[in-house]
């Protein structure tokens, strides 16, 4: 292998917003050096390179005909508040990587490699935004969403020197043959099959909605137990009858991982709490009961304590199946490879969902040593790039014949 690929994500772990952690969301000021280090690589490569205008970086490695069908292969470059290395980076370098591997030989198909602008959903509470360009789903809706700051995606992305009004032009055209990711599994099974990669054949569907519940701020010396309307308390109530759901349901997951009490004082009662919900099954019918419960739960909680609660759903992101032909394929490349086929579902969400819509999609997981993601532990092992990158290019081969 002549990349040095873990080497380097750590690189592009620097290109940072936070000087002692790595926090990129979308088109941070950190994701202009990013596309510097990833577009140099790809003109090294000879791929012409662009930026479209939701801030995806494209580069295009031509097929032995100009007018090839093509091959998309990505992941994303943002990520989650005081991340790990890997999640999404790695899968757009070892794309540029696999690209390096093959010295110039040509396909009858071409490639073409994207590092997504936004999967997260950190910035804007709402993921795929980089995806949602290329599926042609990149709506006026979206584009209005503010961040903290009142700043709309919009906003950001003028703001980055590109032009919202190009976004239609983003939208992947032309014969397209497929997808393709590499993704850090981000949890324990691979590890614990002692495996170092899997074929991913479904992604779970997700839900992702903010709470508010309201109720009156007051004096925590003076305000009698029984005359109170905490609003913290009544979320609390609800935040644990949402982990005793999850429980009781097998293979759902639900995560309360944000919560805001206002005023936000020692000594007063919190009249406010806004909170965060993220409901996660690999069979949606399941994941919307789930969800209809735990809205049930939040009105229960708060009737309890005379609160309002409402809630917005930021994402209703439907369990997407992965294509059938394109993921035979990518089986039969780890097996030729040597390796055990493995076949899992995933639970994290991935730019591959919202490209499904529109072309076939395919994921190759890595081992995420000790299951750990979404944390600055965050790992991956060499020999495991090396296996990834010994199945693309079987997979290339197959597509080939
Ligand atoms: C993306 O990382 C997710 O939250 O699934
Ligand atoms: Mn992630
Ligand atoms: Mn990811």
């Amino acid at each position: 292998m002549t990349a040095d690929v873990i080497g380097c994500c750590r690189e592009i772990a620097f290109m940072s917003e936070s000087a002692d952690s790595i926090t990129r969301t979308f088109l941070s000021p950190p994701m202009r050096e990013v596309h510097r280090k990833l577009g140099e690589w790809m003109e090294r490569l000879a791929m012409p390179v662009e930026v479209d205008a939701a801030g995806n970086l494209r580069g295009i490695y031509a097929g032995r005909q100009p007018n090839a069908p093509r091959l998309v292969i990505g992941s994303h470059v943002d990520t989650v508040p005081a991340a790990g290395a890997y999640d999404g980076v790695l899968g757009v370098v070892l794309a540029l990587a696999l690209v390096e591997e093959l010295h110039g030989r040509r396909f009858a198909f071409g490639i073409e490699v994207v590092a997504f602008s936004e999967e997260e959903g950190v910035r804007f509470g709402v993921p795929f935004i980089g995806s949602r360009a290329l599926a042609g789903t990149l709506d006026a809706d979206l584009l209005s969403r503010r961040d903290v700051n009142g700043c709309t995606v919009a906003e950001a992305i003028r703001a980055f020197g590109l032009d919202p009004a190009n976004a239609p032009d983003a939208e992947l055209r032309g014969d397209i043959l497929g997808y393709l990711e590499f993704h850090i599994e981000q949890g324990p099974e691979l590890e614990s099959l002692d495996l170092p990669v899997a074929v991913v054949e479904a992604i779970a569907g997700q839900s992702r909605l903010d709470f508010h519940f309201h109720g009156q701020s007051g004096h925590a010396g003076t305000t009698p137990m029984r005359l109170r309307r905490d609003a913290l308390a009544g979320a609390s109530e609800w935040v644990s009858a949402v982990e005793r759901l999850a429980l009781a349901t097998p293979g759902l997951v639900a995560t309360v991982g944000r919560i805001e009490a206002r005023p936000g004082a020692g000594n007063v009662i919190a009249g406010e709490v806004r909170a965060s919900l993220d409901v996660r099954h690999a069979n949606d019918q399941i994941r919307r009961r789930a969800l209809e419960e735990m809205t049930r739960e939040a009105e229960s909680s708060a009737r309890k304590r005379s609160l309002t609660v409402n809630w917005d759903i930021r994402m209703d992101q439907s369990a997407v199946v992965c294509d059938q032909a394109l993921t035979t394929q990518l089986a039969r490349a780890v097996e030729k490879q040597g390796h055990h086929v493995h076949r899992m579902v995933s639970g994290a969400g991935h730019d591959a969902m919202v490209l499904a819509r529109k072309i076939p999609v395919t994921m190759l997981f890595l081992r995420s040593p000790g299951g750990i993601s979404h944390h600055p532990d965050e790992s991956v092992r060499q020999e495991d790039v090396e296996a990834a990158l010994g199945v693309g290019l079987a997979f290339l081969e197959e597509l080939g014949k």
